[in-house]
């Protein structure tokens, strides 16, 4: 089955943060959507990477799921504007259950989504197989999330991370 797509990245994020970058930046530059790209995204959380990913789009799009009505929530709260605009869909989902009837992707990725790293994700990657393009790619990506935002600003160079910033634990077993 995983010869239907190839599968390019498990990568550490904080390769990319080493060099300067956010952890999102780094695997957006990493999977560098063009802008006709029809991308899938699995465990959006908030819609960081959908922003980001949109904002290289043409007249392509993004559809992104996430099992948590609350995190689609603040995900299409992020992207209003591109929600509006037909670039971004977000939609309250489980991977292995997923199903757009028959509508197929040039793109799809996941981060931190723990059944890739810690589970037994026969089921995800049977679900991703309908859902790529048979040239389709599949983008995983995993790292171990910091204990705090002050760690990621550390990490960083800087100060606490804009995007974690408020937050008192960053990341959670899934
Ligand atoms: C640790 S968060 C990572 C969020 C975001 N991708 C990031 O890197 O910041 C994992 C997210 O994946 C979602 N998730 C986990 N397993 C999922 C599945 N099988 N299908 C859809 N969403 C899933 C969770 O609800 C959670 O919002």
């Amino acid at each position: 089955m995983l010869r239907l797509f190839r599968v390019l990245v498990s990568a550490l994020a904080r390769g990319g943060i080493h060099m300067g970058l956010n952890r999102i930046d780094w695997a957006v530059g990493v999977i560098a959507p063009q802008p006709s790209d029809h991308l899938l995204e699995v465990g959006c959380g908030h819609g960081i990477a959908v922003t980001k990913v949109c904002d290289r789009l043409g007249e392509g799009e993004i559809v992104a799921i996430d099992r948590s009505a609350v995190m689609i929530a603040a995900a299409a709260r992020r992207n209003a504007e591109h929600v509006a605009a037909g670039r971004a869909t977000l939609r309250v989902a489980e991977l292995r259950s997923f199903d757009l009837g028959g509508r197929r992707f040039d793109k799809a990725f996941a981060m931190r989504v723990g059944v890739f790293t810690r589970g037994d994700p026969a089921r995800e990657f049977a679900a991703l197989a309908q859902l790529l393009k048979p040239e389709g790619r599949l983008f995983l990506f995993h790292d171990e999330p910091s204990t705090g935002a002050d760690d990621v600003g550390a990490a960083r160079g800087g100060g606490p991370s804009p995007e974690l910033a408020g937050r008192g634990t960053v990341g959670a077993d899934f």
